[in-house]
């Protein structure tokens, strides 16, 4: 026999083919759920739901397998790279989570969830909380046993949030939102106390669906989206999924609302960027994979908020909107005053505007936390929220419908989720203000519809680190200075304070 004209593949190498597969396995089952999304007729769903959880189960299977275990150990113990111990702390982060929880739980959660989805959209449309309240209970329960299961001795919202933020501590990210917190609600109240009108009718009237497609398409191409990466379809609650080779955005559009849908699908054009910005190379490892919800959700506020809702935006932008409607005569002045109107008296989060945004969020995170901690009965849930949009939004719902019913998150039984959103938005801002330091006339660049600078500079120093970095270190090596509210706080204090005379 001719001896193997190759040297045996290090622990490292095995164990990284092995990862390839688990990463490929679950990456088929995005393609799958956005099929679902999008595409799949109605009467699919019996056939799609045994075959996304056949994936879930084997990409389970792959990373809990003794082998990979002993991999690990044998790769960590093999004088690793820097390179390498990254990537192994990663693994060893994904493999210890997966590992600690047993399987009977993990399927006791989904049973729970199969059933609560159901109960939350009778109990959501019937505006009646007792529908739901023991499907909460049960997620409650289960959730705090999962959380016991990886770390009896820590705090089990701490263990639960890791699930969407591994590597950014909840102590930072419940200073970040308390400081938030405190500088929006008195904003919000001086806010309702100014008598400045905006120009909030400046896109009043009916928009049809297709043309509104066409401008969505124009705005994607005018940004900067690579269309053999990409595809742009309507679903009805957008998002954006994929890989580096084929990275899909979705919109809605509302005929009554085209701004809604513009800026939805600008959102999603960030998080797609982000995606397509993870280096080829390293498809299917963590070198080549999101960082974390945060730092996805600071990728599609960055375009959505400080880029599509800038004045320089809409300088460049609002002849491609009048082109598709050209009943809207609006000034760049009324389309930027149109695009950054702050509502009152929303009660629903999804129709929340730049600012409000994050009490909403705020108030989830609170309660989801005195829930979990047991401070808070599942009873007392519609009460407390009540109250909570009292005393931060100054109004009060009416009905569970339009207060802790609104969202679909606990029916899943997904606590620790909500936050990120706000400190994607925090991030956002302290990302796009490093940007601007770095790029000599940014807003100008912006204003002549030239965005590769900008999308260069988020590629650098963000999208192509993978999951190099932890959170922090990312943020600190992309802009000078550790996480933190500051700079979020000084563009709502400058943007609203010139809008609304504050
Ligand atoms: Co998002």
């Amino acid at each position: 026999m001719a001896q193997s004209s190759t040297e045996a593949a290090s622990a490292y190498e095995q164990l990284l083919t092995k990862y390839k597969r688990i990463a490929n396995v679950e990456n088929a089952g995005g393609i799958l759920s956005w099929d679902q999304q999008v595409m799949m007729p109605d009467e699919g769903t019996p056939a799609r739901s045994q075959q996304m959880s056949a994936l879930s189960a084997l990409g389970h299977e792959l990373l809990t397998d003794d082998e990979f275990g002993e991999l690990l150990e044998a790769a960590e113990a093999d004088d690793p790279t820097d390179e390498q111990a990254d990537v192994l702390r990663e693994l060893r982060r994904d493999y210890e989570r997966a590992v600690r929880v047993p399987n009977d739980l993990v399927e006791k959660i989904s049973a729970a969830s199969s059933e609560a989805i159901p109960a939350w959209k009778q109990a959501k449309a019937e505006d009646d909380f007792e529908e739901f309240a023991p499907h909460l209970e049960k997620h409650v329960e289960l959730k705090r046993k999962y959380a016991e299961h990886i770390d009896p001795d820590r705090d089990p919202y701490e263990v639960l949030f890791e699930e969407y933020e591994p590597c950014l501590p909840l102590e930072q990210a419940e200073e970040i939102l308390a400081e938030v917190r405190e500088v929006l609600v008195s904003m919000i109240e001086d806010i309702r106390e100014s008598d400045t009108e905006l120009a909030v009718d400046a896109f009043e009237g009916e928009f049809a669906a297709d043309e509104q497609e066409a401008l969505a398409r124009d705005a994607l191409s005018t940004l900067g989206y690579p269309w053999d990466r990409g595809r742009l379809d309507t679903a009805p609650h957008p998002f954006s999924s994929g890989t580096q080779f084929d990275a899909r955005v979705t919109t809605r559009y509302d005929e009554s609302d085209p701004l809604g849908s513009l800026f939805s699908t600008i959102h999603e054009f960030g998080h797609a960027l982000y995606t397509l910005g993870l280096p080829d190379e390293h498809y299917a490892t963590p070198l080549g994979e999101d960082r974390d919800l945060s730092v996805h959700e600071s990728q599609s506020r960055l375009w959505e908020n400080h880029v599509g809702r800038s004045r320089a935006f809409w300088k460049h932008f609002l002849p491609t909107f009048t082109e598709h409607f050209s009943a809207v005569d609006a000034s760049v002045e009324e389309a930027y005053e149109a695009a950054n109107q702050v509502y009152e008296d929303n009660l629903i989060r999804v129709e929340a505007d730049e600012l409000t945004y994050h009490l909403h969020i705020v108030i989830r995170f609170e309660l989801e936390r005195a829930l979990v901690s047991g401070d808070l009965a599942v009873e007392d849930v519609p009460e407390a929220w009540n109250d909570k949009y009292e005393e931060y939004l100054g109004i009060r719902p009416e009905t569970d419908a339009e207060g802790c019913l609104q969202d679909i998150h606990w029916a899943y039984g997904n606590f620790g989720y909500f936050p990120t959103y706000s400190l994607g938005s925090i991030m956002a801002a302290q990302l796009f203000d490093a940007a601007a330091a770095d790029i000599d006339g940014l807003d100008e660049k912006l204003s002549d519809g030239e965005f590769g600078e900008l999308r260069t500079w988020l590629r650098e120093n963000v999208h192509q680190h993978g999951r190099r970095y932890e959170t922090n270190d990312l943020v600190k090596r992309a802009t000078g200075d550790d996480f933190a509210a500051d700079a979020f706080l000084d563009y709502v204090e400058s943007k609203y304070g010139e809008l609304y005379d504050l």
